[in-house]
């Protein structure tokens, strides 16, 4: 089947890694807003019986995810085959339990909805903290590329003497692995948050500090509030100013300023989330995921 890979504003270099993988072209299209703010969809490319993968990290996820349904429907209208995504940063992954009565469970409702219109998905490091994995809630093949192994890469070539910090116990999962990877040693804080601002945490050994740089490494840096509060309790001990490293950086309204400010050493990210912080390139390892999904598509004939 024919493959075409239509990149969202942003995402060219993504789109072009993908399409050269897959073997496809670029193709063109068009996406513009009426003066009300609905928007407008033209495709210029013959998608009849092809396969279109279509290339958005979902963060501002709400008018994007709006963008990417209208250009999906717009594609089976014009007779595509299949439609997948290649989307880096996948969002509404954190509401993951009713919490308090009443409350949606919006990652489960939102992975129903894009499993209704696409065949496929690959991203990097979704925020699995309830959930095993993917299939618990999407319904469409997946594909998940790890970060772990290109942080530690950067970690062993930038920072001296590393000793990595997870934030929060969910950030475990991320931290013992890069640690793995730049063979140094990690511990992780407690966190306690009783609000979408409002943070503290404590570490369990600050002896383990003595002689080390600390590396913070979280999956996602929105507020960056528990970053900064990280930063702080680090450097109150104290420690080295700490490097922060987050797999998706959103950094929302002031986060990446305050982070500075809290006395961050350097703050990077991957470049999931198109941001100044991206300093670990990541397009090369979707791009061969998304080759790889490609094949189990095709062998599943889906
Ligand atoms: C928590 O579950 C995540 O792993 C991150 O720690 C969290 O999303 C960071 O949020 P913020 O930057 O708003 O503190």
């Amino acid at each position: 089947m024919k493959r075409i890979v239509l990149s969202f504003p942003g995402h060219k270099p993504l789109a072009e890694a993908v399409a050269a993988k897959l073997d496809a072209a670029l193709g063109a299209w068009e996406l513009r807003q009426f003066p009300d703010g609905e928007d407008f969809v033209r495709v210029d490319a013959d998608v009849r019986d092809c396969e279109v993968w279509l290339v958005l990290s979902l963060d501002r996820p709400n008018e994007k995810s709006v963008e990417l349904y209208l250009l999906a429907a717009t594609l089976r209208d014009l007779g595509a085959r299949r439609v997948a995504l290649v989307c880096p940063y996948l969002a509404y992954m954190r509401q993951d339990a009713r919490f308090h009565p009443g409350e949606g469970i919006t990652s489960r409702y939102f992975a129903q909805w894009l499993s209704s219109f696409l065949d496929g998905l690959v991203t990097v490091d979704p925020h699995l903290h309830r959930y095993g994995s993917l299939s618990e809630i999407y319904s469409i093949p997946t594909a998940v590329v790890q970060s772990a192994p290109a942080i530690a890469r950067w970690v062993r070539s930038q920072v001296q003497n590393p000793v990595l910090i997870g934030p929060d116990s969910e950030s475990e999962q991320w931290v013992s692995s890069v640690a793995r990877g730049a063979d140094c040693p990690f511990m992780v804080l407690s966190k306690t948050r009783t609000g979408d601002r409002q943070v503290s945490v404590t570490l369990p050994d600050p002896a383990a500090l003595a002689g080390r740089t600390p590396v913070l490494v979280d999956d996602i840096a929105s507020t960056a509030r528990t970053m900064i509060a990280a930063v702080r309790h680090l450097l109150e001990i104290p420690s080295a100013p700490p490097v922060c490293v987050a797999v998706h950086g959103l950094f929302a309204g002031d986060a990446y300023g305050a982070l500075w400010a809290a006395g961050a050493a350097r703050i990077v990210s991957c470049n999931t989330v198109l941001h100044p912080s991206n300093a670990i390139d990541l397009n090369e390892l979707i791009a061969g995921e998304a080759a790889a999904l490609a094949s189990q598509l095709d062998a599943a004939g889906q």
